[in-house]
This record gives C-alpha cells, sequence and structure tokens, in this order.
C-alpha cells in the first residue's frame, strides 16, 4: 500500500535541520520498540500482530462469520474504547453513506452498544431489535468494564426471550481474555462462542485481533484484505531507520518537533466524512497513549468541509497552538460531475464539467494554504482511495508511530491509568461492594 507523507508545509514554523535532528532519537525509540526494551514492554503484541495472524484464524473467524450472518439481518457489537473504535472506524469507512436505509443487503448491518450509558438508547435499541433478527457479540477485554457490561445484560435477555435461550446461545460470540474476567466466566458457563484477545495487546492496538476482525467479518468486510494492507505497513514500518522509507518515523518525529515548539494540539483533518470515526479510533490511540504524566499532544479532529463552517475559524485565528495532520484520499469511488444550467441563477456554471471531487480538492488546498498563513503548521498523509486494503494500512501506520512518539514524549504509551480515576468514583457513587471507604469519603465532598 502507498502512503505518503508530506511535511514540507512544517519548515515555515519549524526548519527542517531540527527535524532532520530527531531522526537518530526516532530511530532510537523504534528500536527500543522493536528491542521490547521500553516502559510497557509487556503489551507490544500489536506490533508484529498483523503478519502473525494465521489462515487458521482467518477461517475460524470467517465460519463464524457466515454462521452469524446467515440467521442475522443485523449485528449488535457490544464493547467501549478500544473493544468498540476500530470495528466502528473501518465499518463506517467502507459503509454506504445510506446504509441504514437500504431496503436489502447481502450482510447483517453493524450497530453498537455498550459505547455510553444511555438509557434512552437502550430502550429504543431494545424496541428496534424487537423487529430484527440479530445476533451479539460482546467485547471486553477484562470482561469487568460496566458499559458493556450493562448493555450484555439487557440484551442477553432480549435476545433470549425473543429466540429461546438455546438459540439465542448460538447467536451470542464473545470476545475477551483467555481466563480472567466475569465475561469469560459468564460465556464458559453459558456456552458462548469465544475468541481470546491477547494478553500483550492493548484496547486501542487490538483492531487487527478479534475485536476488530470478527464483527467486520460477520458485517461482510473484506478482514483479508484490511490484514494484508496492515501487513505490508508493518513491514515498512518496523524495517528502517530512515525517514525516506519509514512514514511512522518521520510522523512521529515531525509531531514531537511540533510538540517541543509550543503546538500542544493536533488536529486530524478529513475531507472525506467517511473517514470521521477512524479520526475518533486515532484520538483514542494518540490520546490514551500520550496523555499521562502532564505531558501530551492533545489529539482532536474535524471534518472538513463542514468543520471549516464552525472550527474553521478557530483554526484560521484562534490561539496558535495548533497543527494539523490532513488525510488525503486521492481518489474517491464515485464520480459526479457539475451540472451545467441554461439559467444559471445560482452562479455556479463556472464549475459545470467538474467533478465534485474536484471541488473538494480545491477546498482541501485553500484550506491548508489558509491555515499555513494563519500560523497552523501542515502534515499531510495521503493515501490512495478508501478501501480495506489502505485502512489495514494506514491504521498498523498510526500504531507504529504511536508507539515511537510516546517514547520520544517519555512516557509509557501502552497504560492508561487515568481512565481508572472516573471508575472508582463512579463505584463510589453507586455503593458497589468493595468500596465502602470510598463510598464514604465521596459523600463527605458532596
Ligand atoms: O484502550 C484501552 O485499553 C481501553 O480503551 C479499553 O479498550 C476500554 O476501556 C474497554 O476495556 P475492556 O475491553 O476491558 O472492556
Amino acid at each position: 500500500m502507498n502512503l505518503n507523507i508530506d511535511i514540507k508545509n512544517v519548515f515555515e514554523f519549524i526548519p527542517e535541520s531540527e527535524i532532520l535532528a530527531l531522526q537518530n532519537e526516532s530511530a532510537a525509540k523504534l528500536a527500543s520498540l522493536k528491542k521490547g526494551e521500553g516502559e510497557g514492554n509487556d503489551f507490544l503484541g500489536w506490533m508484529n500482530l498483523p503478519s502473525s495472524i494465521t489462515e487458521e484464524e482467518l477461517v475460524s473467524i470467517e465460519n463464524t462469520a457466515s454462521r452469524l450472518a446467515g440467521k442475522s439481518d443485523v449485528v449488535v457489537v457490544i464493547g467501549i474504547g478500544g473493544s468498540y473504535l476500530g470495528a466502528k472506524a473501518v465499518n463506517d469507512a467502507l459503509s454506504h453513506n445510506f446504509e441504514m436505509l437500504k431496503e436489502k443487503r447481502e450482510s447483517p448491518l453493524m450497530i453498537f452498544a455498550g459505547h455510553n450509558i444511555g438509557e434512552d438508547y437502550m430502550q429504543e435499541l431494545t424496541e428496534t431489535l424487537d423487529s430484527y433478527n440479530y445476533s451479539i457479540v460482546v467485547i471486553s477485554k477484562s470482561g469487568t468494564t460496566t458499559e458493556p457490561a450493562l448493555a450484555f445484560r439487557i440484551l442477553k435477555d432480549h435476545l433470549t426471550a425473543k429466540v429461546g435461550t438455546e438459540e439465542a446461545v448460538s447467536r451470542i460470540v464473545a470476545l475477551t481474555d483467555e481466563s480472567k474476567g466475569a465475561l469469560r466466566q459468564l460465556a464458559e458457563q453459558e456456552g458462548f462462542e469465544t475468541y481470546v484477545i491477547p494478553d500483550d495487546v492493548g484496547g486501542r492496538f487490538s483492531v487487527f485481533t478479534p475485536v476488530g476482525l470478527v464483527p467486520l467479518a460477520i458485517s461482510g468486510f473484506d478482514i483479508r484484505e484490511l490484514v494484508s494492507g496492515a501487513i505490508a505497513m508493518e513491514e515498512k514500518c518496523l524495517a528502517s531507520d530512515s525517514y525516506e522509507e519509514n512514514p511512522a518515523l518521520l510522523y512521529a518525529a515531525t509531531r514531537n518537533a511540533l510538540y517541543r515548539s509550543g503546538k500542544k494540539i493536533e488536529i486530524l483533518v478529513n475531507y472525506h466524512n467517511k473517514l470521521h470515526y477512524i479520526s475518533e479510533w486515532w484520538k483514542q490511540l494518540f490520546g490514551e497513549s500520550e496523555g499521562k504524566d502532564g505531558k501530551g499532544i492533545f489529539p482532536a479532529a474535524v471534518d472538513n468541509s463542514t468543520d471549516l463552517h464552525s472550527m474553521g475559524q478557530y483554526i484560521q485565528e484562534g490561539e496558535r497552538i495548533l497543527f494539523e495532520t490532513v488525510i488525503s484520499v486521492k481518489k474517491s469511488e464515485h464520480n459526479v460531475k457539475v451540472p451545467s444550467d441554461v439559467k444559471d441563477l445560482d452562479k455556479l456554471n463556472y464549475l459545470a464539467g467538474k467533478r465534485i471531487d474536484e471541488v473538494n480538492k480545491m477546498a482541501e488546498l485553500g484550506t491548508t494554504l489558509a491555515h499555513i498563513d494563519g500560523g497552523v503548521p501542515n502534515i499531510r498523509i495521503e493515501i490512495p482511495e478508501i478501501n480495506a486494503k489502505n485502512l489495514g494500512g494506514l491504521m498498523q501506520f498510526f500504531e507504529i508511530a504511536c508507539g515511537i512518539s510516546g517514547y520520544m514524549l517519555n512516557v509509557n504509551p501502552f497504560n492508561q491509568p487515568g481512565v481508572e480515576a472516573y471508575k472508582k468514583n463512579m463505584f463510589a457513587l453507586l455503593e458497589k461492594p468493595g468500596f465502602e471507604e470510598e463510598t464514604k469519603l465521596i459523600k463527605e465532598r458532596l
């Protein structure tokens, strides 16, 4: 897969020499990732994951997928954070924009639960599912996360009431730890089919484990293409110490150079609405990996040109602590031309005969130039088109860049201690057994 990274629009803000000077540092961080010498080295299973997926694993996932697809119009994927965003990102990027409205589909529609605690969401979901044949993929590495556990309890009851216990069991697949956690215990006692989430792969790095592959295969996506793109990028980004050959090194070094120069916020920009959840996935990957010890680039995202009419003002003229990374897609899937109009009352005839994508490309170029003039450095990542192979490559590229970049920031990119703080307070407020002391203390604060 071809992924081009262009940093020339950074040099107005940071001399090229400064970025070149980081080549050794970034290469050293890549080396410590590869040797497993850095912090969090017990969570490096994602690095060579794509190339270690076996034919047997793919066939097993495809068999499960066709069994469930044969009896479902809808697959409900239950999970949160890294147990949700990878499948959601690929599903949305590769689906028809109006998939929900299609009367006939070849594969089950993917929908989600357990990624929020919305009472109205759960009610509206179960009342909708009354009218559909559905299956459930429940995903939790720890097996103890409250949001998906709550959603699963409700949906398991709903499915059992709808189709009976035996059939419900055959429509549920659980993805969790090999031996630990409540979900593992529940799955074994109830007899659900299970897939293991490897111990050494954290949630936000898990899209190429069953966490991403099982739901995507059920919904009919080509997981072999996705994995093949990831393998190509794994080979490329782990092989070389040079910026020219290794885009992950160049990206990690450039964003760190910008951060060190005071640019604290990175905005991931797309001009294709289907990439919205790729940005959400990227936000989790970098935010959870780097935001710790009082440090870290704050990952934000915009969907253009939509957001040019909202966040565009701030990006152009607000506080100068931003840089942008644009995901530029060379070729769109369809070909729609602007029609000519005899009256030309809307004054658009100057565009007649041009493709919509050409207008979009000029919006992209015009915005990049305007934002550079406004003081916002620009990194450009170009992919040839949106397809499974390129998405696999893009995601593996970001994962490797994230590992290097986290080490350049001198943080452990593979833990997330900060995520526990809200959970502790919520459990204390809900009077969860075992949290008696925390309950007493938190009540004194209210
Ligand atoms: O990246 C992470 O580790 C987290 O976002 C987790 O994926 C998320 O908290 C869900 O955890 P679990 O899969 O254990 O339910």
